[in-house]
This record gives C-alpha cells, sequence and structure tokens, in this order.
C-alpha cells in the first residue's frame, strides 16, 4: 500500500534558556492509505509529542528541528504556515482524551460546529448546518438539529468525543490521530468510541493514528503497532507478529505488565523502574538500566534494525539472543 504518510529521522527539541531537551529522536514510520497505526509506550516516552510535531502543536519552546514528514508525498518541512494551514486540521486532523476542555463552553455545538466547517470550506451557514447534521449522525448522534442547540457540558462525555470526531472530520480529513481519545470515558463508551472509529476507518478509508495504554484496544484496532520509549521507537510490527513474537525486551516487558495482552488470569509483572528523566542525555540502550538482557554492548547507541520477520524493527543488538 502506497505510505500516506512517512516520517523519517524525526527529532523534536525543547528549549527553556540555554538547556535543550530532545523530546524524541531518529523516530522514524509510515501510515499507509487506509491503515491504523497504534503508538504505545509508557507515560513520557514521546507518543503525544511525535504527533503533536505533525500537527505543528509543539507549543512556544518547542519545535522539529530534523528530519522529513511527507504527506501524500509532500514535505511538510520548510512549508509555509498558509500552506500547512491547507494540511493541518483538514487533510490531518486530531482528537484528544478530554473533549470537554477542546470545546468552548460558551458557545453552542452548532456556533462550533458551523465555524469549524466554514474553516474549511466557502459555505453558506445554512449549507454548513445541514453539514453538521449530517456529520453528527456520521457519529452516530441521532437528533442533530436538537443537539446543534446544546451547550458543551449538557451532553456526556461519550457524546462529547463524538462531536469531536464530528467536527475532526469535517475537513475530510485523510489521516485522524487519536491521542488517547477514551482515557476519560468508562469502558462500554470507549468500546462504542473505537468502534466508531472502526467505522470511519473502513468506509471513509481514512488512516487513524491511534495512542493508547489499552493492549486490548491495540488487539482491536491496530493493523501496525509502533512501540516507543524514552524518545525513540524500539519496536515496530504488524500487530500479530509484534503479540506473538515481540523482540524488543521493553515490549515484552510491557505486554506483560498490561492487562488485556496475556490469556485469562495471567499474572501481570509491573516493570521496575521508570523512564529516566532526561533521557536524551543516555548515550546507548535507554532500557537498559532496567532491561535484565544488558551486557556491555548495549553501552553504545542502538539502531532500529529490520529483523528477520517481513516488516519488523527492533531497536535492540540483543534480541536474537534472548
Ligand atoms: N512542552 C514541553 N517542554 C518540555 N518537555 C516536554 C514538553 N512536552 C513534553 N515534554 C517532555 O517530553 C517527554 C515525552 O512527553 P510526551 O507527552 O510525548 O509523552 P507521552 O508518551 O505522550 O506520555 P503520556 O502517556 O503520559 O501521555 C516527557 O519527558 C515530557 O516531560
Ligand atoms: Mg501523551
Amino acid at each position: 500500500m502506497k505510505p500516506l504518510l512517512e516520517v523519517k529521522n524525526l527529532e523534536v527539541n525543547f528549549r527553556e534558556g540555554k538547556n535543550i531537551f530532545t523530546g524524541v529522536s531518529d523516530v522514524s514510520f509510515q501510515v499507509a492509505e487506509g491503515e491504523i497505526l497504534c503508538i504505545v509506550g509508557e507515560s513520557g516516552s514521546g507518543k503525544s509529542i511525535t504527533t503533536l510535531s505533525l500537527m505543528g502543536l509543539l507549543g512556544k519552546n518547542g519545535a522539529a528541528d530534523k528530519g522529513s514528514i511527507l504527506f501524500e508525498g509532500e514535505e511538510l518541512f520548510g512549508k509555509s504556515e498558509k500552506d500547512l494551514d491547507t494540511i493541518r486540521g483538514k487533510k490531518i486532523a486530531m482528537i484528544f482524551q478530554d473533549a470537554l476542555t477542546s470545546l468552548n463552553p460558551v458557545f453552542t455545538i452548532g456556533n462550533q460546529m458551523i465555524e469549524a466547517i466554514r474553516s474549511h470550506s466557502i459555505v453558506s451557514k445554512k449549507e454548513a448546518e445541514e453539514k453538521s447534521e449530517y456529520l453528527l449522525n456520521k457519529v452516530g448522534l441521532s437528533d442533530a438539529k436538537a443537539l446543534l442547540k446544546k451547550y458543551p457540558h449538557t451532553l456526556s462525555g461519550g457524546m462529547r468525543q463524538r462531536v469531536m470526531i464530528a467536527m475532526a472530520l469535517a475537513g475530510e480529513p485523510k489521516l485522524l490521530i487519536a491521542d488517547e481519545p477514551t482515557t476519560a470515558l468508562d469502558v462500554t463508551i470507549q468500546a462504542q468510541i473505537m468502534e466508531l472509529l472502526r467505522k470511519l476507518n473502513r468506509e471513509l478509508s481514512m488512516s487513524v493514528i491511534l495512542i493508547t495504554h489499552d493492549m486490548g484496544v491495540v488487539a482491536e484496532m491496530a493493523d501496525r503497532v509502533m512501540v516507543m520509549y524514552a524518545g525513540e521507537v524500539v519496536e515496530e510490527a504488524p500487530v500479530n507478529l509484534l503479540f506473538h513474537n515481540p523482540g524488543h525486551p521493553y515490549t515484552k516487558a510491557l505486554l506483560r505488565s498490561i492487562p488485556g495482552t496475556g490469556s485469562e488470569g495471567e499474572k501481570l509483572i509491573p516493570i521496575e523502574g521508570a523512564v529516566p528523566e532526561d533521557y536524551d542525555k543516555i548515550e546507548g540502550c535507554r532500557f537498559a538500566n532496567r532491561c535484565a538482557f544488558a551486557v556491555k554492548e548495549c553501552k553504545v547507541p542502538q539502531r532500529l534494525r529490520k529483523a528477520t520477520d517481513e516488516e519488523h524493527y527492533i531497536r535492540c543488538c540483543r534480541y536474537e539472543n534472548i
């Protein structure tokens, strides 16, 4: 399949005075048309930074300084803000964990949707209203007319997230980035939102990058999985391969530590320690201090290498021996 998005050797830096913190480095991955890529990894591993940089949302002190981001074969690095505006928020849209903070409390859902639609295309207010109703129906919200008159706080969390997805669809995105979109919701609603994303992915052939901590969700949703640790990609593989033949000790440990991956009744084993602070200053393998298999070869920088299996990449010099 043709890559829709191709990220190569991405590096993101944050500056505070004289200090530079390299949030992610050497991040490379692709998303094909119609594909779902899940990004997993403990808190602070660089998942959000990676996707925020694609949207140009790193904030004042952050910048994607190195690498290449090709979208539909076009380089986004070096493009003017004006050109980027035609891509970000339109062809690439993003939804976040907390839909309430993303919606403006003082405007009705209708106001906000109509504005979103009119920012993407030149249409009358009436046409934008009709499109809002269409989009709300598309995300499974009935009685769209009444809903458009409501304020965000009167909606349930699940409904708000559906509204956010409807707004993201306004620009007819080819890629939807969802950063833990259901963390704030209860499990039943979570499952419904995931089902909706799957349906939109299939019906619209819309690619999805999904960040999640839930391996059950990964198993249900992902075509491919990218595992991040301390600002680096440590493993990437098609979902079945990752679950059945994980190569990196971190991936193995992660799968043992999170519910939803093993067989029922299997004991969960937490990963000892935590993601190191200032991980960008570590010379060799960043996981080595928590890894039972670390040897002196791990003290030098590790490359992401192709494993024997097709489309399987691992950043560990020892994976064949463990
Ligand atoms: N604006 C910022 N300035 C400085 N450092 C930042 C900034 N944003 C994020 N970081 C740091 O970058 C690292 C990666 O953060 P990121 O938010 O990408 O993690 P994450 O994998 O999304 O974690 P979580 O699962 O908790 O959302 C963390 O150490 C974080 O403290
Ligand atoms: Mg995050």
